[in-house]
C-alpha cells in the first residue's frame, strides 16, 4: 500500500520546521546508509544526534500521533526518530532499497523497517524533479507532495529521488516497524478500519453492526498483531 496523508502539519507547525531545519548544520547524505546507497546517493541529510533533527523530529512524531489516518494505516510499534534531506543543484537519490534493520539513534534498539515515509517541507513549485519514484506491483509510481503532505509506503520497495534541477527540496523521512508485519493484512486491516469509521459518522456510535464490525476489527488485531 501507497498512501498519501494531507496535512500532516498544519502551515505554522510547516513553517517552523522547515525554517529551523535549514537553520543547522547539514553533513553529506553518504555518512548515513549502506555501501550501495553511498554510491548512488549525492545529497545532505543533517546528522542523526544533531539537536535541531532530534527537537523537528519530536515535533513530527507528535503529529503522526495525532494523525488517526498514520495510526490506523502503520499500526506503528516503533518509529526511528525522524530524519531530513534536502536536494539542489542536481542532486538525486538512484534506485535503493532502504536496510531491513536500522539502530534508534545511539541505543542498542534495533528496528525492524516495515514502512518507509517521507514528509515533503518544501512545496513542489519551488523546484524541478525530486520526484519519490517507488516501484510497485502496478509499477513504478512518482510521488511529488504539497509541503506538509506524508507519503507512507512498503519498505521493501525499491525506490529513488531524482535529481532536483532547480530549487531546493526539502524533507523529512523515517522508518516504521509495524505491530503488523504483513503488508497484505495491515492494508485489509487499514481498509476495514475507514469503513467502520465512514459507517459510524453515518449511523452514530450506537449502532449495532458497527459495533459488530469493531469487534471483528479487534479481533484481527489480535491475531496479527505483535507488541
Ligand atoms: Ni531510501
Amino acid at each position: 500500500m501507497l498512501l498519501c496523508i494531507p496535512d500532516l502539519l498544519d502551515q505554522n507547525e510547516l513553517a517552523h520546521i522547515r525554517e529551523f531545519v535549514l537553520s543547522a548544520d547539514w553533513e553529506d547524505g553518504r555518512a548515513t546508509g549502506g555501501s550501495h546507497s553511498a554510491l548512488v546517493k549525492k545529497n545532505r541529510q543533517l546528522p542523526i544526534s544533531d539537536r535541531v533533527a532530534l527537537q523537528a523530529g519530536d515535533a513530527i512524531l507528535d503529529a503522526l500521533a495525532r494523525s488517526e489516518t498514520f495510526v490506523s494505516a502503520a499500526l506503528p510499534l516503533r518509529i526511528l526518530p525522524p530524519m531530513f534531506n534536502r536536494y539542489a543543484g542536481s542532486e538525486h537519490f538512484g534506485a535503493h532499497v532502504d536496510g531491513s534493520i536500522r539502530r534508534a539513534g545511539a541505543s542498542h534498539v534495533h528496528i525492524r523497517t516495515d514502512l518507509s515515509a517521507t514528509l515533503f517541507l518544501s512545496n513542489p513549485e519551488d523546484y524541478d524533479g525530486g520526484e519519490l519514484t517507488i516501484e510497485t506491483a502496478f509499477g513504478a509510481q512518482s510521488v511529488k507532495l504539497p509541503a506538509g503532505h506524508l507519503v507512507l509506503y512498503p519498505a521493501s520497495s525499491l525506490h529513488c529521488v531524482t535529481p532536483v534541477t532547480r530549487g531546493e527540496r526539502v524533507a523529512s523521512f523515517f522508518w516504521v516497524q509495524s505491530m503488523v508485519r504483513d503488508n497484505e493484512k495491515r492494508s485489509i486491516l487499514f481498509d476495514l478500519d475507514q469503513s467502520i469509521q465512514r459507517l459510524k459518522f453515518e449511523r452514530g456510535l450506537e449502532d449495532q453492526e458497527c459495533l459488530s464490525l469493531s469487534n471483528i476489527y479487534h479481533n484481527l488485531i489480535r491475531q496479527w498483531a505483535q507488541t
